[in-house]
């Protein structure tokens, strides 16, 4: 019999289970918290509370899903950081509570790698397309922005980092300057496909760092350009939204690209997979797809589902770190920041 794992995510403001046997996904509860659209982002402590009240019925509702018993379950994966410390106790709490009453071993996962481990999770009519090792991931998501050289499901090594903000970031503050609702990135890749991508000129950072980015300078030059024209004319986001959209996406997309060519071409890689929320981008997607038929590079683009959090690909991280024996103990507590994990 194939293992089977009960995946929990709460790192952030979705609360999620999973269930998946071997590396089929059997079933994948997702309960996004609509309570932070008023305030234009996620405030942790409405957060934290809103996991509470959410766990139990999601738990139970993947677990019905996938039509198996908690007592079927050989461990339960949970993520224990990057993300907001009151949102991963409450996660990691729950696990430990479940773990001990039905006497089955926890397995921590960080939920950085779950993002990339996506890229092994089938359904069970199909199965999805896999890259084979070493490969290189583009990890971008709403706290981190990445190149990950993947040389196992639990070896990973990451080559580039933003030194400041993440891409999901610079979608989502610019989209706040705009005036339009949280999270910024879907609404940005809708109001881009109207516009024309080289209406504005934004600024292209020069990081010293061989494949490291930089998204704070492209930020400024975005509020610069909007203070300036909107002195001149008050209705200027209105007017030219869709331009503004296209033209920050195209900029966001360019500089991603640029390194992760450069990855691509210093190491010799050519199996090339992107992961995280901002991997939802229609934009990327495409741009990722066309690099890859010039450069002969296989691509790997997770379907949507997969792209943003969810605890699918927390329970297929659990998978393999199970079946290396690496259990937590009862002992383990949350990591808000990815520097303590590594
Ligand atoms: O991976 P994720 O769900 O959560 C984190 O681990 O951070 O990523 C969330 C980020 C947000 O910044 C959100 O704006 C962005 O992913 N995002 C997008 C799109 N869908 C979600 N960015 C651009 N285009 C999208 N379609
Ligand atoms: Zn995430």
């Amino acid at each position: 019999m194939d293992i089977t794992i009960l995946g929990i995510e709460s790192s952030c403001d979705d609360t999620s289970a999973a269930v998946i046997r071997g590396t089929t996904l059997l079933s994948n509860v997702i309960a996004s918290q609509a309570v932070h659209i008023k305030y234009g982002g996620v405030i942790p402590e409405l957060a934290s509370r809103a996991h509470q009240q959410n766990i139990i019925p999601v738990v139970d509702t993947a677990l019905k899903d996938a039509g198996v018993d908690i007592d079927k379950i050989d461990a339960i994966a949970f993520t224990r950081g990057p993300g907001l410390l009151g949102s991963l106790l409450v996660g990691t709490s729950f696990t430990k509570g479940l773990a001990l009453s039905h006497n089955i071993p926890m397995v921590e996962v960080n939920h950085l790698q779950g993002h990339i481990l996506s890229h092994f999770i089938d359904l069970p009519d199909r199965e999805l397309p896999h890259p084979e090792f070493p490969f290189l991931c583009l990890l971008v998501s709403g706290g981190h922005t990445q190149i990950v050289k993947v040389n196992s499901p639990l070896e990973m090594e990451i080559i580039g980092s933003t030194i400041d903000d993440a891409a999901g970031e610079a979608f989502d503050k610019c989209a706040k300057v705009m005036g339009l609702p949280y999270p910024g990135g879907p609404v940005i890749d809708r109001l881009a496909k109207e516009g024309d991508a080289k209406a504005f000129d934004f600024a292209k950072p020069h990081v010293k760092g061989e494949f490291d980015y930089s998204f704070s300078g492209l930020k400024t030059s975005f509020l610069y350009t909007l203070r300036d024209r909107v002195k001149e004319d008050a209705d200027f986001v209105e007017k030219n939204k869709a331009d503004l959209c296209a033209s920050l996406q195209k900029t966001i997309i360019d500089i991603l690209l640029d390194k992760l060519i450069k990855a691509s071409k210093k190491l010799g890689i050519k199996d090339i997979a992107i992961a995280g929320g901002v991997s939802a981008n229609s934009g990327l997607r495409e741009a990722i797809a066309e690099a890859g038929r010039r450069r002969g590079w296989r691509t790997f683009i997770p379907e949507l589902k997969f792209t943003t959090d969810n605890a699918a690909m927390i329970a297929i991280s659990g998978y393999y770190r199970y079946q290396q024996g690496m259990l937590s103990g009862m002992d383990v507590s949350p990591v808000a920041r990815l520097e303590e994990i590594l």
